[in-house]
Formats: C-alpha cells, sequence, structure tokens
C-alpha cells in the first residue's frame, strides 16, 4: 500500500477519499494540518497555492481539496468565500439573497490536488448542476445541504442518504476522476 495523506479538517471527507483510493493501493492517512486559503477567483487557485504552502512544509504525499457554492443570480457568490458565507449569512441567508429571483441555477465545484512523489501533480475540478430550492430541507450533510437540489432531483442534498449524495456530488465525482487518474 502507498501512503498518502489527506489534508483536511472534515472526517466525512477522509472516508469519502479512502472508500475510492484503498482498493487502488493507497493507504489515506489524515493529515490536520492548517493551510492559510488566498483570495482568489477560483477554487483552482486555492487549491494550486495550498499545494505550494504543503511542499515548504516538506510534507510529501499529499491530496487537498477545496470546495464551493457558486449561484448564477448572484454571479456566482458565495464561490470561493463559500465557508465565510455558510459562517456569516448561513443558508437562511442565502435563502434572502435570492428572493424575488427567477433564476435559482446553482452548482457546486470540487477541485482536488494530489501530489506524489515521482508523479506529476494532479488538479482537478469537478460539479455537480443544480438549483436553490425555495426554503431549507431534511436533515443530513452539512453546509449548504439543505437548500440545494441536484438537476433532476426533488429530494435537497441533506434529504439524500449519504451514499447516494456521494454519487453525484462535485466531491464524488472529484474523488472518482482522481482514483481515475492515478489507476
Ligand atoms: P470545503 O471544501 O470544506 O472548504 O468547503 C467550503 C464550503 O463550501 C463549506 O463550508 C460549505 O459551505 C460549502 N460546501 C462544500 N461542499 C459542500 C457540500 O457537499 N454540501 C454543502 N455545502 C458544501
Amino acid at each position: 500500500m502507498r501512503k498518502v495523506q489527506l489534508i483536511t479538517s472534515n472526517l466525512g471527507k477522509l472516508k469519502e477519499f479512502r472508500a475510492a483510493l484503498e482498493p487502488l493501493g493507497y493507504d489515506v492517512a489524515h493529515l490536520p494540518l492548517e493551510v492559510e486559503e488566498i483570495q482568489a477567483d477560483t477554487l483552482e487557485e486555492v487549491v494550486v497555492d495550498c499545494m505550494r504552502q504543503v511542499r515548504a512544509l516538506k510534507v510529501k504525499d499529499f491530496i487537498i481539496d477545496d470546495s464551493g457554492l457558486f449561484v448564477d443570480a448572484l454571479k456566482g457568490f458565495p464561490g470561493v468565500y463559500s465557508s465565510y458565507a455558510l459562517r456569516t449569512l448561513g443558508c437562511e441567508g442565502l435563502l434572502k439573497l435570492l428572493e424575488g429571483a427567477d433564476k435559482r441555477t446553482a452548482r457546486f465545484e470540487c477541485c482536488v490536488g494530489c501530489s506524489l512523489e515521482g508523479r506529476e501533480d494532479i488538479v482537478l475540478s469537478e460539479a455537480c448542476e443544480g438549483r436553490i430550492v425555495q426554503g431549507m430541507r431534511g436533515q443530513g450533510g452539512f453546509g449548504f445541504d439543505p437548500v440545494f437540489a441536484a438537476k433532476g432531483e426533488e429530494r435537497t442534498f441533506a434529504e439524500m442518504p449519504l451514499d447516494e449524495k456521494n454519487a453525484i456530488s462535485h466531491r464524488g465525482k472529484a474523488i472518482k476522476s482522481l482514483a481515475r487518474q492515478l489507476r
């Protein structure tokens, strides 16, 4: 088994990465390292800068990811500021910003960066298209899950069992895409 460290403060992500990468021979360990996120327009820029910081700490063989919710009627906000927007506005604040808006389309995006010795760095992004529903629904998940429904779905992410969410979510897709590239 080749060891790779996932840099995250979210243990839910660890489970998802493990399920996808262990069958490929990767032992995914948890590295709870605090990395500063720069202000940038895209998740890719944030991830690439985080990878630079981690490398400067002499950490080898690691994976890092960043995600966000991009709402079309808000010109992509909260996007790279999603964790800040969740802490300050919350789901209710986001719904308020969309009051009266005709267009409620949105997407979750996830960017994953993977640095393994002897391989070129991998930086990839995946998205899950959907919409912001009219009110908060569901008890599961985290973050903006109660207000987001994927395209063609009536249930919000917070109303879906975790394995169903992971099968279609931005992060689930990005992890599968990373597994494909590592194969
Ligand atoms: P991070 O990738 O954990 O840094 O995610 C940043 C922020 O994006 C979170 O604090 C949430 O606000 C939002 N977010 C990312 N992924 C999800 C998800 O799957 N469900 C709900 N909110 C998410």
